[in-house]
């Protein structure tokens, strides 16, 4: 038979994919099963959508999701418990619109994390704690976030602390991306050394992956994963794909114009980059855990439109008509 993903990776790590619940049937369905071990909601877990009012949540896709894993014996991980990205409004403020206090703010959090892990409670092996604290760009180390300005920096470890009391078995992740730019990457080893040393109860972290044709180098790679493991801490690839828009041209896409035109200098980068980081990834077994692409296919990306509007990409390694690349072929082939 031909290798798939998990069978060729079943003495490595998991390897998983970020679905929604349209990708629950038909043919993504059985894409799911046959080549992946684990799931990650893309948007079903995250504050805005799971829990739209203060005293109202909505389950049904997430429920779906974890559904789905359950009956085909696939992995879950959480994504995500606090970010200040895709967070309703109503969580800062009280019912005249004025900013919340802390106290009320960690009261949410903590409500928000006990009643979101306990519902999937021993569903889900590994939760995004914390996405994103860290800024770019400048000398903050925190991202100057609701959560930071109106908690203040320990609103990381209270989350950890949160989530960790509800579910003692799940492992805990600080979750981000750029994670290859030193500055962001000591940054991010910064706040986490710091957890370690308080005995906050974290337990890896999470590379998003979100890289490109031309980054990052093996080197690059493999210096955050050594990095975070010197903390005595699980690395997991958490959001994998790879634009086939260089890197450096990304930066100036917003005022250019693309064509979104596949060529095959790009598919033959794309291949070699691939290859390339699972490679480095196996490598690095035992501390690597886990590796998630972000999507099933090209077919439907979150690239498409971003950060270019209009602008189609083809970061993944099934192409639009859920057929394996030769990308594919260099990452089961070792
Ligand atoms: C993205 C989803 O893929 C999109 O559908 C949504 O519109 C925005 O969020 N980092 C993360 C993910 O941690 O949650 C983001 O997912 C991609 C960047």
């Amino acid at each position: 038979a031909q290798p798939t993903l998990k069978s060729a990776y079943k003495d490595y790590f998991p390897i998983g994919v970020a679905v929604a619940p349209r990708n629950l049937t038909g043919p993504e369905a059985e894409l799911i099963i046959k080549q992946f071990s684990s799931v990650t909601p893309e948007n079903a877990m995250k504050m805005g959508p799971i829990h739209p009012e203060e005293n109202r949540y909505f389950w049904q896709d997430a429920d779906a999701i974890v559904d789905f894993a359950q009956k085909n014996g696939l992995k879950v991980r959480g994504h995500t418990l606090c970010w200040h990205n895709q967070t309703p409004r109503w969580f800062f403020t009280d019912a005249s619109g004025n900013q919340v206090s802390r106290e009320v703010l960690l009261a949410r959090l903590k409500q928000h994390i006990t009643d979101v892990m306990s519902r999937y409670k021993g569903k889900i092996y590994a939760w995004d704690v914390v996405n994103e604290a860290v800024p770019d760009g400048g000398e903050s180390i925190y991202r100057p976030s609701k959560f930071y300005e109106i908690i203040g920096e320990d609103y990381i470890e209270k989350a950890f602390e949160y989530a960790h009391a509800v579910d003692p078995e799940a492992k805990l992740f600080y979750n981000d991306y750029n994670t290859e730019n030193t500055a962001k990457r000591d940054k991010i080893f910064q706040i986490v050394k710091k957890l370690k040393d308080k005995k906050v109860p974290i337990h890896g972290v999470g590379l998003q992956g979100h890289w490109s044709i031309d980054e990052p180098t093996s080197q690059e790679l493999e210096a955050s994963i050594e990095k975070f493991a010197s903390l005595g801490l699980d690395v997991q690839v958490t959001e994998l794909d790879l634009s086939v828009y260089p890197k450096e041209h990304e930066r100036r896409a917003k005022k250019e114009t693309d064509d979104g035109i596949l060529t095959e200098d790009m598919v033959k980068k794309q291949t070699a980059q691939y290859k390339m980081l699972f490679d480095t990834f196996r490598k690095h077994k035992g501390t690597l855990t886990g590796v998630t692409f972000w999507n099933v296919s090209d077919r439907s990306s979150w690239l498409d439109n971003f950060p270019v509007p209009g602008r189609k990409d083809y970061p993944l390694l099934f192409d639009q008509n859920y057929q394996p690349k030769e990308a594919f072929w260099q990452v089961v082939k070792f």
